[in-house]
């Protein structure tokens, strides 16, 4: 068990490294030059980042992009984009070119509602539990005034609460179910805080607190993206059979979930990309899509397709509890900049570019699969990566990407390229 440490996180960063290196890695030197090859030269920025979190050795990149062009509600915006997937921020930005001269995105926030819960168990008579709760519901608010007092100031607050009783479901067991509005922050500290603030106060002989959490199921805090147009401008040589195959495709989506997961997944794509950029929480926001696409008992398609009276419509509907301040979005340099090129967006402007990032992104992608086939675009994306695992010269690359200007890239094919390019010089 040598392998086992007590107190590691007490460790000094290069005592952590060493540790690591010596009982884990063979080539110990090399592994040490890697680590702090990613450190930042600015040591105060690189304490910044080692404080984010436990036992940090050094930092971890992913490409920053940028997708311009995105016209939202009449207005242009530049979205920023991290992600390691090699065609997401090419797709994003051409799809927004598309649709800028077709009347742009227009989005609309539904509700911005988010909850926890007090989770307990009590076997007694349910009438005196609603007596009680009754009793106590002005007492449970006064309990966290002192917390609530900078939210109400901002118009937030807790907005309700309610006694549920679950024992249909499970013996002995009730919720509080209490709904919050948090205005601009994410609020799940604010959310925790009422909420063990309230199970404090609720807390009696025979109620038993089990745990007091917000929820990430938001189905309340929903926001919609849309694009339309006449179905003849979607261009193309065909448009009414693009429309006609890109709406089947949606429609399998909702029907088959082994198809939906995937329709979402290249949604979440471009959701991830700009919740990652905006020192939002990614987690959080891919549990509580995946659960309201189940939301009817199947999983589903986020999105949706209508053709009706020559016009073509496309959506989505889905759940985005996110903030711009507080968090990270403060305290990342890169997320305040994210914040910053958007022109500081509130929570809910926020959740309308992030939903149409997420549009964009499908749409994108079942252009490409109704159509040429979606390796076409991202063969061609990740040609640079397969020339650099390759280590091939600018040169090199310059000439190989010229010669798959038309045609599909593959990687036997750029493997083979490069091998003739280099016997032949
Ligand atoms: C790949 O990251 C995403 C796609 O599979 C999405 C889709 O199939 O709709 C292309």
């Amino acid at each position: 068990m040598a392998k086992v440490i007590s107190g590691f996180s007490k460790l000094s960063k290069k005592e952590k490294i060493d540790w690591l290196a010596t009982n884990f890695f063979n080539n110990q030197n090399e592994i040490i030059e890697t680590i702090k090859q990613y450190w930042n030269a600015d040591e105060a920025l690189q304490r910044l980042h080692d404080d984010f979190i436990e036992n940090t050795i050094t930092n971890f990149y992913m490409p920053y992009g940028i997708a311009p062009n995105f016209v939202i509600n009449d207005k242009e915006h530049v979205i920023p984009m991290v992600v390691e997937e090699s065609s997401v921020v090419a797709a994003a930005s051409l799809v927004a070119k598309f649709w800028s001269t077709r009347g742009g995105f227009k989005t609309k926030v539904i509700s911005t509602t988010k909850v926890g819960h007090i989770h307990f168990m009590y076997s007694g008579n349910k009438e005196d539990l609603e007596t009680y709760f009754e009793t106590q519901k002005n007492n449970l608010l006064k309990a966290t005034l002192s917390i609530t007092k900078n939210m109400r100031k901002r118009g937030g607050g807790i907005l309700d609460i309610n006694l549920i009783d679950k024992t249909k479901s499970l013996t002995d067991y009730y919720q509080l179910h209490v709904c919050f509005e948090t205005k601009d922050s994410m609020g799940a500290n604010f959310i925790n805080s009422c909420l063990e603030a309230i199970a404090n106060e609720f807390r009696r002989n025979d109620i038993d607190i089990i745990m007091s959490i917000l929820s990430n199921y938001v189905p309340e805090c929903l926001v919609r993206s849309e694009v339309s147009c006449k179905v003849q401008d979607l261009g193309g040589e065909n448009p009414e059979k693009f429309a006609r195959k890109f709406q089947q495709a949606v429609k399998i989506a909702e029907i088959e979930p082994y198809r939906a997961v995937t329709h979402n997944k290249g949604i979440m794509n471009g959701i991830d990309a700009v919740v990652l950029a905006t020192g939002n929480d990614f987690r959080a926001i891919e549990a509580g899509v995946h659960a309201y696409a189940s939301k009817e008992g199947t999983y589903k398609s986020l999105s949706h397709c209508e053709i009706e009276n020559g016009i073509f419509k496309f959506w989505i509907e889905l759940p985005l509890a996110i903030g711009t301040v507080g968090g990270l979005t403060a305290l990342h340099p890169m997320a305040k900049l994210s914040l910053d090129m958007m022109g500081r967006p509130s929570a809910p402007k926020l959740m309308e570019i992030i939903a149409t990032a997420g549009l964009a992104q499908n749409f994108a992608a079942l252009r490409a699969l109704t159509t040429k086939g979606i390796q076409h675009g991202h063969m061609k994306m990740h040609l640079m990566n397969i020339l650099n695992q390759m280590g091939a010269s600018n040169e090199e690359k310059n000439i190989i990407s010229k010669e798959f200007e038309n045609s599909t890239v593959s990687h036997s094919a750029v493997v083979q390229k490069l091998k003739n390019l280099r016997k032949n010089s």
